[in-house]
């Protein structure tokens, strides 16, 4: 592998650059060139039309050595004979060299480009696929807010508050990103109301793709704007080709957009006449705050839909082969939060410690205080458990094993980042057995 590459962004306004090459490929670098405010000279026998009125100055011949004297950067843009001279001068001039889609003769490469005012996002990948830089650009593109360049303009005045009161460097990013929220916390004023602005709350399912509902991929197909949580699988983003995407998800231990900001965003999107989707993990009113959401759009006066999804909750048990309900072995369920034991403690005392399925989303790093619990409630330390992490996706991880040993449960280091559920109650036992139709499953519920 070649070495590195260093990212650099350079001030070429009114200063020479010789282009060599006067076809298509020069017409594109000559068009950048220019834009960015380069004194372009083209050399080349033939130069077409509209690289000549791009350029500053066309020199009609073959290329000379010397035509690079006192450029600050070479564009070699004809043909690998040429360009290979080029580059030879170049390297003799100590002088960079861009090579338009001949890496092998360049010594400086352009990137994909994504700007919104002051914000410039470069993609390169060395001048090896140029292709792939194209389509990662228009990924960025879709991803990135239309309204970046004010974020510049808000940074930069923060910036110097920063330095006039000596804010230190680790508190300067989350007060930045309060500052963001605040931008869309009801301190603007109220845009003119435009029709057929409607927002959908879409339950996404568990991750793959297959698992989303009919309704969901239409209201995506459809969609301006997306507003998506950190566990959506981004696969799904392609769904919505005209939608701008705008990632809002929670960011583990870190400040992200707030739950006000992420109600006007909606509020604000609808309210432009724009068709919005609000996409989130499994369903929107299982532990995904969509209650919130409707409510806030309902007092907003904005219309609005539901569009159920189908929840980890279930998921990750039946795509494990585990029944959440199974006659005669677990009558009902309940499904809690493992986030605050403060909350879920009471709603787990008052299970009976048999013929009840516990389901837990969020609780994978409170497993150890989860089992003590219901063990001293009078769960038997054989009671199956399970931990399913990634259901649905291809680095999916299923642990089973008795409640005793749920705390200790290992979690290989590689699958440490993705979302968990645990199943506690007898219908753990049958995990994999069942959705494999394995003779042991009937022998691990006796
Ligand atoms: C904030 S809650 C949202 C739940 C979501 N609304 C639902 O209905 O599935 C996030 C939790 O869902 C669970 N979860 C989401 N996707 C999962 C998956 N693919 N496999 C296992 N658990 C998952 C995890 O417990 C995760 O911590």
């Amino acid at each position: 592998m070649s070495a590195p590459l260093l990212p650099l962004f350079v001030k070429l306004a009114g200063r020479p650059v010789v282009v060599v090459g006067g076809g298509a490929m020069a017409a594109l670098r000559v068009r950048q060139l220019a834009e960015v405010g380069a004194r372009v000279t083209v050399v080349a026998p033939e130069v077409r039309e509209e690289v000549a009125r791009a350029a500053g100055a066309v020199v009609r011949r073959g290329f000379l050595p010397e035509d690079l004297d006192g450029a600050w950067l070479a564009v070699a843009a004809a043909t690998p004979e040429v360009n290979r001279a080029v580059a030879a001068a170049a390297e003799a001039r100590r002088l960079l060299v861009n090579a338009v889609d001949d890496p092998e003769h360049a010594s400086a490469y352009t990137a994909g480009v994504v700007r919104r005012g002051e914000a410039t996002v470069a993609i390169s990948t060395g001048g090896r696929a140029p292709a792939l830089a194209g389509l990662l650009r228009e990924a960025i593109d879709a991803v990135l807010p239309r309204e970046l360049g004010r974020w510049v303009e808000l940074g930069e005045a923060e910036r110097g508050a920063w330095k006039r009161g000596k804010v230190p460097l680790a508190t300067r990013r989350p007060m930045l990103l309060r500052k963001l929220n605040a931008l869309y916390d009801g301190a603007e004023p109220a845009p003119a109301r435009a029709p057929g602005g409607f927002v959908s709350l879409v339950g996404a399912g568990p991750g793959d793709p297959g698992l989303l509902t009919r309704r969901a991929a239409e209201r995506l197909a459809a969609a301006d704007l997306v507003l998506y949580d950190a566990l959506v699988d981004a696969e799904l983003l392609r769904l919505a080709p005209r939608a701008h995407c705008f990632h809002v998800g929670k960011r583990a231990g870190r400040p992200s957009v707030s739950q006000r900001a992420i109600e006007r965003l909606l509020i604000r999107g609808a309210r432009r006449g724009q068709r919005v989707v609000r996409l989130k993990c499994g369903d929107p009113f299982v532990f995904g705050r969509g209650g919130e959401e409707a409510l806030a759009l309902a007092q907003a006066g904005v219309p609005f839909e539901v569009v159920p999804g189908l929840s980890s909750a279930l998921a990750a048990p039946a795509l494990a082969g585990i029944p959440v309900t199974h006659r005669g072995v677990a009558a009902g369920f309940a499904v809690v939060s493992g986030h605050a034991e403060a909350t879920y403690g009471p709603l787990v005392d008052a299970l009976p410690p048999t013929g009840v399925t516990l389901v837990v989303l969020m609780g994978v790093a409170a497993r150890a205080a989860l089992a003590d619990r219901l063990r001293a409630r009078g769960w038997s330390a054989s009671t199956p458990a399970a931990l399913l992490l990634g259901a649905s996706s291809a680095e999916g991880f299923t642990w089973t094993g008795p409640l005793s040993a749920l705390g200790e449960a290992p979690i290989p280091p590689e699958r440490a980042h993705l979302p968990g559920t645990l199943v506690v109650g007898a219908v753990a036992a049958l995990a994999s057995a069942a959705h494999a139709d394995h003779p042991a499953a009937s022998a691990r519920l006796a």
